[in-house]
């Protein structure tokens, strides 16, 4: 297995992420922004327009209320700083009900933005909605285990995966889902093992989250990962910046050289 190649500026297609399955592991992470878009884009591989910028950049409690009009916005905004890496975008709750209505939405999106695939959660039960979007040139990330649109209907965040039961459901999910014609699933918030095997049992990537080391790939939520987002953080979530607490110290030192008239010094003055 070849390991941790160097970002390059090759552009990163499907068919990418599809070949980098047993070869190296895939980076992923959320973007809502063109400047951190920007950012992130030469170091990772997938850029996902998370629905999670409804929790948080809209301090909304879940992610139920995000639009297709405020998911196109945000994904316009990531296109314009993002030019290599995998765009996907994440279906807005109640956007995907039926196979029809995921096609008129999913059209949408690849009229009016740059997204080169979308995300959809659901297992088996999803599988018409995978499948009519890869037959009409939109590709599909398949969301299963943990599913934060269905956290109202399941009372709450539950680790996925514990029994038998739903371990062995969560695997012909994903097996449906792969049939379907999905080219990436993306597994949430579930028992490591039950990931690892999932892994071994497809012959699609997965990048999880809160899914154990032996997925093909991972994805954060940006705002969690780099200390932005305070109100809660999961088990699964390293913090690889403390971004509040630099914020607020940079926010204080610049308020108390406006106070005590230090700033705009000499050198930041015409
Ligand atoms: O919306 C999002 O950011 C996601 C992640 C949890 C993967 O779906």
């Amino acid at each position: 297995m070849s390991m941790q190649s160097s970002p390059s500026g090759k552009k990163v297609t499907v068919r990418t992420v599809r070949e980098m399955k047993g070869r190296e592991p895939v980076v992923m992470i959320t973007a809502y922004d063109a400047l951190f878009a920007g950012i992130f884009d030469p170091e990772v591989e997938m850029i996902l327009v998370g629905d999670s910028l409804n929790m948080s950049f809209f301090a909304e409690p879940d992610t139920l209320s995000a639009t297709l009009d405020q998911m196109l916005y945000h994904t316009k905004a990531v296109c314009k700083g993002a030019h290599r890496a995998l765009i996907v975008f994440d279906m807005p709750f109640g956007t995907y009900v039926t196979p029809e209505q995921a096609l008129e939405n999913a059209t949408r999106v690849f009229r009016e933005t740059c997204a080169e695939a979308v995300k959809v959660e659901g297992g088996a039960e999803k599988a018409d909605v995978v499948r009519i979007l890869s037959e009409n040139g939109i590709p599909v990330v398949a969301h299963i285990g943990l599913r934060p649109q269905s956290v109202r209907a399941e009372g709450g965040y539950r680790v996925q995966g514990r029994t038998e039961e739903e371990a062995a459901r969560l695997i012909e999910d994903a097996l449906a889902l792969q049939q379907a014609g999905a080219f990436a699933l993306l597994l949430e918030g579930m028992v490591s093992s039950l990931a690892s095997e999932i892994t071994r049992s497809v012959e699609i990537p997965t990048i999880g989250i809160g899914a154990g080391n032996g997925t093909d790939g991972q994805v954060l939520v940006w705002s969690d990962m780099f200390g932005f987002f305070e109100a809660f953080k999961p088990k699964f979530v390293k913090r690889y910046l403390e971004g509040a607490r630099l914020i607020r110290e940079g926010l204080r030192q610049y308020r108390e050289e406006v106070k005590n008239r230090t700033f705009p010094d000499a050198e930041h003055s015409y």
